[in-house]
């Protein structure tokens, strides 16, 4: 059905009406759309646009038209142009004239950024829940590694002993970043911009504050030029995914590299792994693997909104259109893959004797070493060069650094001496670590109780969200 057409001599060309056709993609919008519609009649009827018996009526039939939604007895057709134009036909087919009443005082444009912004706080809560759920199997799986000692990594080259436990919990860490990112979202976008009409605000609703605060919004835009072509919103979630991404390429990266024969420091479960099609004997690492490559992809939905609203003319111009599909993929990708990943975490085996092997190969030492000089007083600087001397003379006999004997820790600094023996283990290098962050017992197991706590009080945030936006959503 077509919103417009009264100046023209023509219907659109064919190619034209395929290529301006959105509701293919917008008709995921419908829900919204539907339950905007309800709260702009209500709107219109406090106006006295619209008479009670007939916004009665439209209301009556946009809660009929929900439910065909919702089971699919109503659909989008092959002449309808967006889901606005589908839902309006919908209401025609019911209603004739009057299902058009309700296009008074707006416009698709302020309509298509209000439904967007619901269907984006919906699915954003969703996503918030699966990425919390991530965090939470690896805070479990940190808890359960408890006391494994393991290689801490710089430049993929052994660094310094560090807990395993602390090593898993990091990943927790940058996924409560994303979530608090979605919260800051939310609270930064959840302004309606109707009143906005097409882009000079409207004569006819008086009060988009009501409308507004019936939809669950937070208040108001208040530059109806601004609104109807802000997409800042968009961008600011697509970059959340594109990090929350990034940081699950990064657990792929790593869960591949830990599945090789050469680490052999995770074994994946059969159920998450996947098998070669000509090879019998392989069993790979899969999902790990889409984890790290569907960065690109969310990172190009990311990309692709910029280029589009790069020196973009205000108002609203139809390149506007494009906003939605990045959005839509890299929302349905994430519901897959974060399920994928939590289950591949939460199914797996930890190695321990691959995992602590060799933890104190490559000097791992080294700083122990530096650090005890400097607890007697030497400057850092020396005592790393004193230090460095020790690495080079372990290295020139085939030896790690702490395996020096105390005659040769002797020769090379008077100020090594056999004292130096009580830090040189893995277990003591841990201990010493007590910084709030650091990587001791002590330290881990009380950042792993606030990681507890923070997610359970994110766990709380989504659920009051959702109860927010519930009526919004049932409807
Ligand atoms: N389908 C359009 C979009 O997504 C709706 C807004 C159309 N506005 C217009 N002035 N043609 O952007």
């Amino acid at each position: 059905m077509s919103l417009w057409g009264g100046r023209f001599a023509t219907g659109p060309n064919e190619s034209v009406a395929k290529l301006s056709r959105s509701v293919h993609f917008d008709w995921r919008l419908a829900p919204y759309d539907i339950r905007v519609n309800i709260a702009h009649v209500a709107g219109l009827q406090r106006a006295g646009v619209i008479k009670k018996d007939d916004a009665e009526q439209i209301t009556t039939a946009l809660h009929e038209l929900a439910q065909e939604v919702a089971s699919g007895s109503f659909s989008f057709i092959e002449s309808d142009e967006d889901v606005h134009s589908a839902i309006e036909r919908g209401l025609v087919s019911k209603l004739g004239e009057l299902g058009g009443a309700l296009r008074a005082g707006r416009s698709r444009n302020d309509l298509v950024v209000t439904d967007f912004k619901l269907y984006l706080i919906d699915h954003l809560l969703e996503v918030a829940d699966e990425t919390l759920e991530l965090a939470k199997t690896l805070d479990e799986a940190a808890k359960n590694q408890m006391g494994l000692v393991a290689p801490g990594f710089t430049h993929l080259q052994h660094a310094q002993p560090i807990l395993f436990s602390h090593e898993l919990a990091k990943h927790s860490h940058a996924l409560l970043r994303d979530v608090d990112r979605m919260r800051d979202w939310l609270t930064r976008n959840s302004v309606s911009p109707l009143g906005s009409g097409a882009l000079a605000g409207s004569s006819l609703v008086p009060n988009p504050e009501i409308i507004a605060a019936e939809l669950a919004f937070q208040g108001v835009t208040r530059n109806s030029i601004d609104a109807v072509s802000d997409r800042d919103f968009v961008a600011e979630v697509l970059f959340i995914f594109a990090m929350l991404g990034v940081h699950l390429s990064r657990i792929g990266e790593e869960f591949t590299i830990w599945n090789t024969q050469e680490f052999g420091w995770v074994t994946l479960d059969d159920s998450f792994s996947t098998g070669s099609s000509i090879m019998p004997q392989k069993k790979n690492p899969d999902i790990a693997e889409l984890a790290r490559g569907k960065a690109g992809r969310f990172i190009g939905n990311l990309t692709s909104l910029l280029v589009t609203l790069k020196g973009l003319p205000f108002a609203y111009n139809r390149d506007l259109q494009e906003d939605k599909e990045p959005v839509f993929d890299s929302i349905e990708e994430l519901l897959v893959l974060l399920p994928a990943v939590r289950g591949m975490i939460a199914t797996a085996t930890f190695n321990s004797t691959a995992i602590s092997k060799g933890v104190l190969d490559g000097h791992a030492l080294a700083t122990e070493v530096a650090d005890f000089l400097v607890s007697g007083g030497v400057p850092f600087a020396q005592a790393h060069e004193i230090s460095g001397k020790a690495v080079a003379l372990a290295e020139s006999k085939g030896l790690e650094v702490h395996e020096l004997s105390d005659d040769e820790f002797a020769e090379i600094d008077a100020r090594l001496t056999a004292a130096l023996r009580a830090v040189l283990s893995a277990q003591a290098a841990l201990d010493s670590r007590t910084s709030i962050n650091g990587t001791s017992s002590k330290s881990v197991t009380t950042q792993l109780e606030q990681l507890e706590v923070k997610i359970r009080g994110y766990s709380s945030w989504i659920a009051s969200e959702r109860k927010r936006f519930s009526g919004m959503m049932g409807a």
